[in-house]
């Protein structure tokens, strides 16, 4: 098991907290308060090679592991969780969905657009009755001999207003359940694809959300993703990654919250001395720090196994669980150790706070990763190898 980051992690780690401090941070309280698309500043993320960073250099991708691609994570949530969402979804579900399980046509014609950033990717599985119970797809795909014809609306689409590219979960053959879903590419200037307004969010408000009409989308056979009925097991498969991305953007938003309650607690004097020493507030951080160390080695953890091609589906679910968990609680101390600066925009924290509830809910819920994790335990497949034999567990 690693404690050390190698050279490239480093300077990758480097160089994503050099871009978020600089390019992000002047920013993010305004686009924020506005709802402004950080159009730009996603620009330079591509520029920067941020935007497919897992991706093989062959199809124009960084060819970086999954570490890095979590450190770069860490770094941007740490200052501005809406271009990180934009970041992970397009990186760890479609460039990562489509290379994984793309054929070599798909993968040609769209993974370079994807990787260098030209084009923005969607996930596109939620719908407004098929949330957390994702096997209720009621988008159907009708399979009309040379196409499929494509009928249905999905919701809260991360990147919906800018995606040149969706990834669209439907029904194909509803008698047989979650083996008649399939996944498909679909291009969104083709006709019978409409955008819905932004959503008006709580947090992560820059980014663009939206809900997503099809009616009578022709999608070629060939965007079909892997055989017939595979549709469901590659959302999960593909979420299942995902999961690290979001558990990478929890412990950056706790991070950030620390950080700055950190700072503002040795500067912030209260009964002649600094708040930092009153032992109501040192106990705070103490237990910010202890639980985002603890957040930390699982994140990393599940980027390790995925890296090494181990099995990290359960270990993924954990991170972002525990993660995201530690976020929301630790962006309200961050808050409370600021006191009344902490309730305004200005300090950060707010927004911080804001963007921590989300992590607990997309890409899997809370409760969804309880039962991903639960039924790993009782289904005996629980595997914790880095600790060795005499604590493997196998119930
Ligand atoms: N990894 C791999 N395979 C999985 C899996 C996983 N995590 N979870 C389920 N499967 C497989 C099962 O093994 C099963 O396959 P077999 O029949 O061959 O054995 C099949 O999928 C069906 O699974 P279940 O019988 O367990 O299905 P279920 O309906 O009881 O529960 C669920 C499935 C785990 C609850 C699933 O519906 C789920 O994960 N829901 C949450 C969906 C989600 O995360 N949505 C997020 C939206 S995307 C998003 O937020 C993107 C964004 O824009 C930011």
């Amino acid at each position: 098991m690693f404690f050390e980051l190698n050279e490239e992690q480093l300077a990758v780690q480097a160089a994503a907290r050099e871009f978020a401090q600089k390019e992000l941070k002047p920013g993010v309280i305004e686009r924020d308060a506005k709802g402004l698309y950080p159009k730009e500043e996603v620009r330079k993320m591509a520029e920067l090679g941020f935007m497919g960073m897992m991706a093989s250099p062959e199809y124009g991708g960084g060819g970086m592991d999954t570490l890095s691609y979590v450190l770069a994570m860490e770094e941007i949530s740490k200052v501005d969780s809406s271009c990180s969402v934009i970041m992970s979804v397009n990186n760890s579900l479609v460039c990562w969905g489509l290379e994984t399980y793309g054929t070599e046509e798909q993968k040609a014609k769209y993974l370079p657009r994807l990787a260098s950033g030209e084009w923005i990717g969607a996930f596109c599985l939620s719908e407004p009755e098929a949330g957390s119970d994702a096997t209720s797809q009621r988008t159907t795909a009708v399979d009309m001999g040379d196409h499929y014809l494509l009928n249905g609306t999905k919701n809260w689409i991360t990147n919906g207003g800018t995606s040149k590219l969706h990834l669209v979960i439907a029904q194909t053959h509803p008698e047989a359940g979650h083996r008649g879903i399939n996944a498909f590419i679909v291009e969104t200037d083709w006709d019978g694809v409409a955008i819905g307004a932004k959503e008006d969010k709580l947090g992560i408000r820059a980014s663009d959300t939206h809900t997503i009409m099809y009616t009578d989308v022709k999608v070629p056979k060939e965007n079909r993703i892997g055989d017939d009925g595979f549709g469901f097991k590659f959302a999960m498969k593909t979420l299942n990654g995902g999961r690290i991305g979001i558990a990478a953007q929890a412990l950056g938003i706790a991070g950030g919250a620390y950080e700055l309650a950190l700072e503002y607690s040795k500067q912030r004097e209260a009964f002649g001395k600094p708040i930092s020493k009153h032992q109501a507030i040192a106990f705070k951080l103490a237990d910010m720090a202890t639980e985002i160390e603890a957040a930390k080695l699982m994140v990393y953890r599940s980027a390790w196994l995925k890296d090494q091609g181990m099995d990290y589906d359960t270990a993924s679910a954990m991170a972002k669980l525990y993660a995201s968990e530690v976020a929301m609680r630790h962006t309200v101390e961050a808050v409370q150790i600021h006191g009344g600066y902490g309730y305004v925009k200005e300090y950060h924290v707010e927004r911080l706070m804001r963007d921590a509830k989300i992590t607990q809910i997309y890409e899997g819920t809370s409760e969804i990763q309880r039962i991903v994790i639960s039924r790993a335990i009782l289904q005996g497949q629980l595997y914790l190898p880095v600790f060795g034999g005499a604590l493997e567990q196998k119930v």
